[in-house]
């Protein structure tokens, strides 16, 4: 890959953008079969848990080496990301089960979600324009695009 890179803030909070989006595909499909549902919520999963292991492994690191006071925030991130993960874990879990509704979930998930990406944007992702090296942008631009990242396990069924 050549040319300028696109600044990580807009690349990051683009992803949380189409992960929206494919969440509200998820969310419009409530009347749909089990097959569906679960197709659908399993691209949305990989999606998102694919976005969370590229946070980690490549942008909160250098966040949290920056600055000692970037620590805490790391640690709430990484809580959140857990607490984020379960959830997908018991909406993926509850639609094995048929076809019932995942509306408290789907709600506890928005409400984790929403925080979360709302603390990342305008705490978090403004450093790293100014503080990532191009070739980290490059290759976190990579992953995000990956359509099958290696050591990633397919989400159920
Ligand atoms: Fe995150
Ligand atoms: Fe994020």
């Amino acid at each position: 890959m050549t040319g300028p890179v696109e600044p990580p803030s807009r690349l990051l909070s683009g992803d949380h953008r189409g992960l929206d989006r494919e969440f509200e595909e998820f969310q419009a499909a409530a009347g749909y079969g089990r097959d569906r549902r679960q197709q659908i919520f399993a691209r949305f999963a990989a999606g998102l848990r694919r976005h969370i292991e590229v946070e980690e492994r490549l942008l909160f690191p250098a966040f949290g080496e920056g600055d000692p006071s970037h620590r805490h925030l790391v640690d709430l991130m990484l809580d959140e990301h857990r607490r984020i993960e379960g959830i997908l874990d018991r909406i993926r879990l509850r639609l094995e089960t048929g076809p019932t509704s995942t509306e408290d979930l789907e709600s506890e998930l928005v409400n984790v979600l929403w925080a979360h990406n709302v603390r990342e944007e305008g705490s978090v992702y403004p450093w790293f324009d100014t503080h990532l090296p191009e070739e980290r942008i490059r290759e976190v631009t990579r992953a995000l695009r990956d359509p099958d990242p290696p050591g990633r396990a397919p989400e159920g069924p």
